[in-house]
């Protein structure tokens, strides 16, 4: 089968609407969904919930972050090593939410890398993108915090966010999908972020508290075609 070309990544967070049993059947209308659409459809379940929605979706499924701990002796931390036992495919890094000093981000792209599992680099602005691009990682992904969570999309009220990202990235040598995020709610903010030089989207509460998981998650699926 050809190379999906775009990519959608449902990242739950921690809202309780798709939390505990919710993250699986979340995961399931996502897969759902990605039976019938080209794009790529990945999902990142509440971390006590990982092993779980990995072991049972039929699409890949990341960690929402890993922690720069290493070892054995690292009670609680959530270990590159430890997501990829729970049978994560890849995991996002450096989210907003839960930052990454830049001396670990460059050491756990390594680690992460050997261990097989695929990343979704996250940055706050184009300028972060340009200097994490070198790094190689699968995904880079550009959120404006202040959006995040806003209902207002990156792609509408801020597209040179988008447009400087590429080219900063692409002008550092970057080859790998390059995705938006940050108030994402409906299928006209992906088309716009598409247009903009966009291969996917990084979503959250568009879709986690959306009435239809299904009808929205395909709405936002479209238009990556
Ligand atoms: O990881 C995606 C996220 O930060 C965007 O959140 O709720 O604005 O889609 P949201």
């Amino acid at each position: 089968m050809a190379e999906p070309l775009r990519t959608l990544i449902i990242n739950f967070k921690n809202y309780p609407e798709a939390s505990g049993e919710a993250a699986l059947k979340l995961a399931e209308s996502a897969a759902k969904v990605s039976l019938s659409t080209p794009a790529e459809i990945i999902v990142a379940p509440p971390t006590p919930m990982l092993g779980l929605v990995a072991r049972s979706a039929t699409i890949p499924v990341f960690a929402q972050s890993v922690f720069p701990a290493a070892g054995v002796r690292t009670t609680g931390a959530i270990t590159a090593e430890a997501v990829k036992y729970a049978g994560a495919a890849g995991t996002l890094l450096n989210h907003s939410e839960a930052r990454v000093p830049r001396a670990q981000v460059e050491e756990l792209s390594k680690r992460l890398k050997g261990l097989g599992l695929r990343v979704c680099l996250c940055t706050r602005t184009p300028r972060e993108a340009g200097i994490l691009a070198r790094l190689g990682s699968e995904y880079l992904a550009v959120e404006p915090p202040e959006l995040i969570g806003s209902g207002v999309a990156v792609s509408r009220v801020r597209p040179g966010v988008i447009t400087e990202t590429v080219s900063a990235a692409r002008g550092a040598g970057y080859r790998g999908k390059l995705l938006c995020g940050a108030g994402i709610m409906g299928g006209a903010d992906v088309s716009k972020a598409v247009e903009l030089g966009a291969d996917g989207i990084l979503v959250s509460s568009g879709v986690v508290k959306a009435k239809q998981w299904e009808s929205k998650i395909r709405e936002l699926a479209d238009p990556l075609l």
